[in-house]
């Protein structure tokens, strides 16, 4: 009997041995390469900070690791082990954690809000997004320092109030800033706790090299589509009275076109006040489906681990829905903003960088560029939703 229970023992610990799980530390550059070369069950993205990004790994995986470094990125190893999750993190980061206090730096990405976030997404509607669309590419342009671009976003706060209008804890306002005329828009649905989770995109648009005041510049994708993508999620929040617990955040920057100058007073003043922002997403380009893959989440100036969870979100409520990596190469949008002030961001995007649309920042950025409908919108509204529900706990 006793040298039986010793077998199992044995058995059972070694078939253990095989599927054994090690963390990791690489530079989050590298994070695309392990997504194209790994199964995808095979490792997960767990969290990073400064470039560098903490995965879990089967110990199986961890040659193959090696190898694709060496190809790809040109490291020897190309990683770091470490002996527990423990050690990993203090690597990542050092004292630093207290900085946001803990409940910040590791928000909680369980996936579990099914029965509340499946009605919500079956209830959004292409026609709403495609009307937002060419409401706002009706403006002339919506460029930061033209009236037209006080007059876009007059009309975004106005038609977020009426959306919001039954909402006491609902309040839709003006960020104002000093050095232009064009304000940001703000929607924030008061919840009990003091966390905040933002979805934004920017609301300016721009053509053209001079005169741009009198530029022709619908921006219909780029990026109308992002607003009318956020719009639609206020929407069917709003209609089917969802009520937060956190504070959500719905925000239309100003000035994204000329270096994110809006999101960048925002973040900064966000950060200056000590608001604890747990998650960040941007919406920017929503509406061109260029690539094989239908959202792109960019890995630079964005969070791993937050990338990760969008993914998952996907995967679980955005059916039939395709998603992978890739990068900007630079500070592209508002994502940044948040990103340089410490906060956890992301930017899931509607095509590869490679196959982006040609016709932004032309006179060209209609909605006919894409066939006149927003189909590929309405699966950013889907996971935008999820993300904020499964967000609020
Ligand atoms: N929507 C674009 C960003 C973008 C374009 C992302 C193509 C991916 C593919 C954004 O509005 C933009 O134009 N950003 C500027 C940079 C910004 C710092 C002025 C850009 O890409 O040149
Ligand atoms: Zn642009």
């Amino acid at each position: 009997m006793q040298s039986l229970t010793l077998a199992l023992i044995l058995l059972l610990s070694s078939a253990g041995a095989t599927a054994k799980d090690r963390w990791i530390t690489i530079d989050s550059d590298a994070v695309g390469t392990a997504n194209k070369h790994l199964n995808a069950k095979s490792f997960s993205v767990d969290e990073s900070r400064n470039g560098i990004t903490l995965l879990k790994v089967n110990e199986s995986n961890l040659e193959e690791i090696s190898h694709m470094m060496h190809e790809e990125h040109h490291r020897c190893g190309g990683y770091v082990l470490h002996e527990s999750l423990a050690e990993a993190r203090t690597e990542l980061y050092g004292d630093s954690a207290k900085i946001f206090g803990s409940k910040s730096l590791f928000a909680d990405y369980a996936i579990d809000q099914g029965d509340v976030i499946r009605p919500l997404v079956d209830s959004v509607e292409e026609s709403k997004i495609r009307g937002t669309i060419l409401k706002l590419s009706s403006f002339k342009n919506r460029y930061y320092k033209s009236k037209y671009g006080v007059q876009s976003q007059t009309w975004l706060r106005d038609h977020w109030k009426e959306l919001t209008s039954h909402r006491s804890d609902a309040k839709v306002e003006f960020f104002k800033h000093t050095r232009w005329a064009q304000p940001s828009v703000v929607l924030t649905l008061k919840g009990e706790s003091e966390e905040v989770v933002v979805v934004g995109g920017h609301a300016d648009s721009i053509a053209g090299w001079f005169g741009r005041e009198n530029a022709t510049a619908p921006g219909a994708d780029d990026n109308a589509s992002g607003i009318a993508t956020i719009t639609e999620i206020i929407r069917v929040l709003m209609k089917s009275n969802f009520v937060p617990k956190k504070t959500i955040k719905f925000m239309g920057y100003a000035a994204e076109e000329v270096g994110l100058l809006g999101s960048k007073e925002i973040a900064k003043d966000f950060k200056r006040r000590g608001v604890d922002v747990i998650g960040a997403m941007q919406l920017d380009m929503t509406n061109y489906n260029g690539s094989d893959l239908d959202i792109v989440m960019m890995t630079d100036y964005t969070n791993a681990a937050q990338n990760a969870f969008i993914g998952k979100l996907i995967d679980e409520y955005v059916a039939g829905v395709s998603w992978g990596y890739d990068k900007c190469g630079y500070a592209c949008s508002d994502h940044a903003s948040w990103n340089g002030e410490g906060y956890p961001a992301s930017m899931p995007f509607e095509s590869r960088k490679g196959n982006m649309n040609r016709k932004i920042h032309t006179s060209g950025d209609t909605l006919k560029v894409s066939s006149d409908n927003a189909d590929h919108a309405t699966k950013f509204a889907k996971m935008g939703v999820a993300f904020v529900v499964e967000l609020d706990r």
